[in-house]
């Protein structure tokens, strides 16, 4: 086994440990009596915050991997955008069950009229897709390309999470900007080697080209 490998299986059960980790401490939280006046809000904005968390980790792999030259980061991409989605499954229960009651009418009127609930969904969906589509059987099934064109929607998604942040606090505030700031580093930093990446390709093939 090259060192690379032995080096990802000894970090794997650390970033599960990670990953599990806000769940421990929101246990931790809940029984020490610390989920604030309200604890049902707590426990909603709790999880929603990790899910935007988890999946601008999961978006951070590429450049942390071009950054240090360690091609092991891109192996927790999906384990990362997996846990997004599963705080967001719970952040979404929290607010149906708890907050809500199982009141379909009146999270249908949510979804209808309160524009940051709809951002949120359509958020969702996304994540929905794509942790859907995130097995081998359906990179073989889509094919390569057709895949990683669909998981490009992942920064749609992480655009829709920050913009739900954004929306749900009324009035401008730095945390949701801290998160939207920290996306569109990322995305900058995407673009600009893209474009790196482009020129080098172009300067190869233009001598020959002449
Ligand atoms: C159908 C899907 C969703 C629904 C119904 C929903 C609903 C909510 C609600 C009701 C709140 C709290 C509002 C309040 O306390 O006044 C909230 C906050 C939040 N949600 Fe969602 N959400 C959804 C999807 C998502 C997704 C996909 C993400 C992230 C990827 C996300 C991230 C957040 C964040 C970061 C907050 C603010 C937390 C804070 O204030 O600290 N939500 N959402």
């Amino acid at each position: 086994m090259t060192q690379d490998k032995l080096i990802q299986r000894a970090l794997k059960p650390l970033v599960w440990v990670l990953c599990l980790a806000p769940l421990l401490g929101l246990t931790g939280l809940a029984y020490m009596g610390e989920m604030t006046a309200n604890p049902i809000e707590f426990l909603n904005r709790y999880l929603g915050e990790w899910a935007l968390k988890f999946l601008l980790s999961a978006l951070m792999m590429t450049p942390l991997k071009i950054v240090t030259g360690w091609a092991g980061f891109t192996r927790f991409r999906r384990l990362l955008g997996l846990f997004s989605f599963f705080y967001a499954v719970l952040h979404l229960s929290s607010y149906v069950g708890l907050d809500q009651f199982f009141n379909w009418k009146d999270i249908w009127t949510d979804l209808i009229k309160r524009t940051y609930i709809t951002v949120g969904l359509g958020a969702f969906i996304i994540l929905a897709v794509l942790a859907a589509t995130s097995t081998k059987n359906m990179i073989k099934k889509l094919g390569g390309k057709n895949w990683n064109r669909l998981h490009k929607w992942v920064y749609v998604a992480g655009f829709g999470g920050c913009l739900h942040f954004f929306m749900m606090r009324k009035g401008v505030q730095a945390e949701p900007l801290y998160y939207a700031g920290f996306l569109v580093l990322l995305l900058i930093y995407r673009w600009v080697y893209y474009l790196k990446k482009q020129r080098q390709r172009t300067g190869k093939t233009a001598p020959a080209a002449l």
